[in-house]
C-alpha cells in the first residue's frame, strides 16, 4: 500500500508548489524509514542470493562480497576506512585537540597495506556490479586520491567528484 502512495506522489511532483514539494519530500523520507524498519533484517550470513535483498549483512565485506554473484547490483555506496592516522598532535583553530580514529579497522601498517585492502574490496565491488552500475565512495584527503588512482587502474570511469563543503574541514586544522 505504501509503495503505491510513493509512486503517485512522485508522478504529481512537478505540479506542486515549493512548500508542498518540501512537505512531500519529508513525507517520502518518513515512509522510506518506516518501510526500512518494517522489512529490513540484520543477518550474519546468507545461503541464497535472494536473502541479500533488503537485508543488512553484518560481516567482513571482503568475505561477504565473495559470496555474491557477478553482475548483481545497480549501485554500490561505500564509506570505507580513511586510514586517518595522525603522526603528531593535531589541533583545531580553537585549540581543541583532534583525536584520530584509533579503531582497529582504520589501522594499516603502510600505504601499501591500505592500497592492497582498497584494491581487494574494489575488485570485488566491480565484479558484483552490473555493467552499467554506479559506485559512490566517500573519503577524505587522507585516502581519496589513493582510492581514485586504484579506481582508474581497475578500469572504473570517474564521472563526478562531489565535494562536501564544511565550515571546519580537516585541512583547516593546525598542527
Ligand atoms: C569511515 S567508517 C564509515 C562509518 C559509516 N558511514 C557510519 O556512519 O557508521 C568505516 C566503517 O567501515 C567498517 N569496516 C572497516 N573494515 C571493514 C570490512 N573489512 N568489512 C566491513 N566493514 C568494515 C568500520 O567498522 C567502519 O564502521
Amino acid at each position: 500500500m505504501k509503495k503505491t502512495k510513493i509512486k503517485t506522489k512522485k508522478k504529481n511532483y512537478k505540479l506542486r508548489n515549493k512548500t508542498d514539494q518540501i512537505h512531500e519530500l519529508s513525507q517520502l523520507t518518513y515512509n522510506a524509514e518506516n518501510l526500512t524498519s518494517q522489512n529490513i533484517k540484520k543477518i550474519r550470513d546468507f545461503k541464497v542470493q535472494s536473502e541479500i535483498i533488503n537485508n543488512i549483512i553484518i560481516g567482513d565485506c571482503l568475505d561477504i562480497m565473495k559470496k555474491v554473484e557477478d553482475n548483481t547490483f545497480d549501485m554500490i555506496f561505500a564509506d570505507p576506512p580513511y586510514n586517518m592516522q595522525l603522526q603528531n598532535e593535531l589541533y583545531r583553530p580553537n585549540n581543541t585537540k583532534v583525536n584520530g580514529v584509533d579503531d582497529n579497522w582504520d589501522q594499516f601498517e603502510s600505504f601499501k597495506h591500505y592500497d592492497d585492502f582498497t584494491k581487494e574490496w574494489l575488485k570485488e565491488a566491480k565484479r558484483i556490479m552490473k555493467k552499467n552500475a554506479t559506485l559512490w565512495v566517500i573519503g577524505s584527503y587522507h585516502n581519496i586520491f589513493r582510492v581514485g588512482n586504484i579506481l582508474q587502474d581497475l578500469g572504473f570511469w570517474i564521472l563526478n567528484d562531489v565535494h562536501w563543503i564544511k565550515s571546519n574541514p580537516m585541512p583547516n586544522f593546525k598542527g
